[in-house]
């Protein structure tokens, strides 16, 4: 299983490379590293499993943050809604997004990252990802349409397998700026 001590942190070059394609079908290493992945997530939010291993909890993980530089991710999220999503991503690529944005009123945070980083990070309010999803039974290709929360957890997750950390998205003169065309994700009153 994976342990914040197997996490890479910033500083790490392998944070900032950019990932290689994964062959379909997978190799049995290749399968490996995104049942590690899924794992993580799961169990990170699994408050009992976290406390016992000291896991921080996490709703995206990419592959080079376990040291592996290949374009696999995983998220495993709950929307501003309240639904659930799950996608354990192979060769993930971003077709189309949308000009309006949206940010996190609270900002973003990273496995990666150990400082606390203020700003906000202004991404994309829609997107439209074309990628393998994996399962122990088949790999299927689809087309998702992501949007607000879980397309914010997307595009942060996709910048990694770009070297790309959110940090870097941040305004350094001004790092609480809005964009023009942006809004935060609505949370709705009790989050
Ligand atoms: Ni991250």
């Amino acid at each position: 299983m994976i342990l914040m001590k197997d996490i890479i942190r910033e500083g790490n070059v392998v944070l900032r490379t950019k990932c290689e394609e994964v062959p379909i079908p997978l190799s049995p290493e290749d399968e490996q590293t995104i049942k590690d992945m899924i794992e993580y997530l799961f169990q990170s939010q699994d408050e009992d499993v976290a406390k016992k291993y000291n896991l921080r909890p996490g709703v995206g993980l990419a592959a080079p943050q376990i040291g592996v530089c290949k374009k696999m991710l995983v998220i495993l999220a709950y929307d501003e809604k309240g639904d659930s999503h799950f996608y354990p991503m192979i060769n993930p690529k971003l077709v189309s997004y949308s000009e309006e944005k949206t940010y996190l009123d609270s900002g973003e945070g990273c496995l990666s990252v150990d400082r606390d980083v203020k700003g906000y990070v202004h991404r994309a309010k829609r997107v439209t990802v074309e990628t393998y999803i994996y399962s122990t039974e088949k790999i299927m290709k689809v087309r998702l349409r992501l949007k607000n929360y879980i397309a914010v957890v997307f595009q942060h997750e996709y910048d990694h397998l770009n070297g790309i950390l959110f940090v870097d998205h941040i305004n350094k003169t001004n790092p609480f700026e809005i964009v023009p065309n942006s809004t935060p994700v609505d949370f709705g009153q009790d989050h």
